[in-house]
């Protein structure tokens, strides 16, 4: 009866993970109008701790042998994620945290989404990072919710559009209240509905984020070596190498061509200007594409010069 009940059910896991690509993407991305949805440990960049008002205080656990099951001594530390939120992006356009123990947004960003790298699996060994897999953000935070007083939160639960747009439902004491967060056009901003009631709030930069480092351990620039950091930190999600569209521009025959940009002269793609590109995203943005989309990037030397290189042999 046992087997015959694990089988199946061992089946239906491997065939969602064969089928579904999105599991073995670090740096997942959802689309402008169907975001992606996801219930992951989030960090917390920097939030007043009042605004926890209502979140229980965790404590340290045993460690434990995984051989015998049992007890063993010293504790276990804790990891640093907020861990009933959950993590909504539309895009570049925007990304979100919801937190169902206060039942409200707790910030946003734009420009990129969670790094779930260690959480996968460090790559090769598929071990995860002690105590530091929690997701990490990627792209610029621009909102944070300041403490404030209510009753006790109740959430209720969400419910999903068509497009899978999450409504989150809870109750402050008597009142019940429904809130939908959506992108709009503009840096910065994005707008937020309670109770059929539109407001659309404008943030500012508040702290740039790139996830984790790869340490790729790379010895000398090589274009080959770029495409490895192209892979690794999730420019794929953005940008395609064979002339189709995405969140960003396409890379194929970006290098030596002469580049319209927003508000300015055309420029040469030069090495300069791929260098600028990547590591100052917005000093000077592509034609057709809104400012603040793509992420910052505090690459080394190394891997900079590495994805001029692979960016250049996307042009030959
Ligand atoms: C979340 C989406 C996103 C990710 C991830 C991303 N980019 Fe971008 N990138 C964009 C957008 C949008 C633009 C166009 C707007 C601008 O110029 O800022 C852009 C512009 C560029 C340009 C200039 C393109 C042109 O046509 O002029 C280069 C080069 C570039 N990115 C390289 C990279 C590299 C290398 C990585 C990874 C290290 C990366 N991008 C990751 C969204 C992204």
């Amino acid at each position: 009866m046992k087997s015959r009940l694990l089988l199946p059910l061992l089946f239906l896991g491997l065939s969602r993970v064969v089928a579904d690509p999105l599991t073995y993407d670090t740096n997942p991305l959802g689309e402008v109008d169907r975001p992606l949805i996801l219930r992951t440990y989030v960090p917390d960049p920097g939030l007043d701790p009042a605004v926890f008002a209502h979140h229980g205080k965790a404590s340290k656990s045993p460690k434990y042998s995984p051989k015998t099951g049992r007890d063993t001594k010293g504790e276990y530390g804790m990891m640093r994620v907020i861990p009933a939120a959950i993590a909504v992006n539309h895009g570049p356009a925007l990304s979100y945290v919801w937190d169902t123990t206060e039942c409200r947004l707790l910030y946003a960003w734009q420009g990129g989404f969670l790094d779930l790298y260690p959480y996968w699996g460090i790559e090769g060994s598929g071990g995860r990072r002690s105590f530091d897999y929690g997701a990490r953000l990627v792209g610029n935070l621009f909102y944070l919710a300041k403490p404030m007083k209510t009753e006790t939160p109740k959430f209720l639960g969400y419910d999903l559009s068509e497009m899978g747009v999450p409504t989150f439902r809870y109750r402050l004491g008597d009142q019940e209240y429904a809130e939908t967060i959506l992108p709009v056009d503009g840096l910065y901003s994005f707008q937020r509905t309670v109770n059929g009631k539109a407001t659309t709030l404008k943030g500012e930069l508040l702290s740039e984020h790139q996830g984790f480092e790869r340490n790729l351990k790379i010895k000398s620039a090589t274009a080959e070596a770029g495409e490895q950091v192209f892979g690794a930190y999730g420019c794929v999600a953005c940008h395609s190498i064979d002339g189709s569209q995405g969140h960003g521009p396409s890379l194929q025959g970006l290098a030596g061509s002469t580049r319209p940009v927003e508000g300015g002269d055309p420029v040469k793609a030069d090495a300069a200007y791929l260098r600028e590109s990547i590591l100052s995203p917005n000093a000077k943005t592509a034609k057709g594409f809104p400012p603040g989309y793509m992420p910052p990037y505090q690459l080394s030397a190394q891997e900079v010069d590495s994805l001029v290189l692979y960016i250049q042999s996307l042009s030959k």
